[in-house]
């Protein structure tokens, strides 16, 4: 398993403005650095499309071969997080967001609600979680045996395949 540089973004409008402590990406982070991955970069950005792609390109700018975000990919009113994704990405992977979504299903049927996703940006892989803490550690778990290979690619650097 290779040491990335992960940023993680936690998106949500409450948190953002200090009503809310934010514990997405906190929980996020402590699991980044269970599997042995630098956390290089962290942001928390209200649910605005803009600031979401702001934060996102500068990570990847900064050399965050793997970005998580987590958060806004329900369907409240103010969920952008994956319209703010597919705006600027490269490629979808929708593999990401179909696993997530069926093994989370064994777990919660609200799994249904998320449009959680991966896709290129730059030359970053970006996963979007779900804002529950527990869920976003969750769907990364379902997702990690990939994440080497995808953020190889990312980076356009030499793979075994
Ligand atoms: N996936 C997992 N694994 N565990 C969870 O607890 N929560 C669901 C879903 N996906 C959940 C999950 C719920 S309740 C919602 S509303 C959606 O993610 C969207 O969450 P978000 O809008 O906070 O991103």
């Amino acid at each position: 398993m290779s040491s990335h540089h992960a940023g993680i973004i936690t998106i949500s409008d409450r948190a953002a403005s200090g009503e809310y402590e934010d514990h997405g990406g906190p929980a996020l982070r402590a699991d980044c650095e269970k599997r042995g991955w630098k956390v290089a970069a962290e942001a928390i950005v209200p649910d605005e499309k803009d600031r979401i792609q702001s934060a996102i390109r500068s990570f990847s700018s900064q050399g965050c071969g793997l970005i998580l975000t987590t958060g806004g990919t329900g369907i409240a009113e103010r969920d952008v997080t994956p319209e703010a994704i597919r705006e600027i990405m490269r490629v979808e992977l929708p593999g990401f967001g179909e696993t997530m979504r069926m093994k989370s299903l064994d777990i919660t049927p609200n799994a249904i609600l998320s449009r959680s996703l991966a896709a290129v940006v730059d030359s970053s892989l970006v996963i979007a979680l779900p804002g529950k803490p527990s869920g976003a550690v969750e769907c990364l778990g379902f997702v990690a045996g990939a994440i080497d290979h995808a953020v190889k690619l990312a980076r356009r650097e030499p793979t075994s395949c």
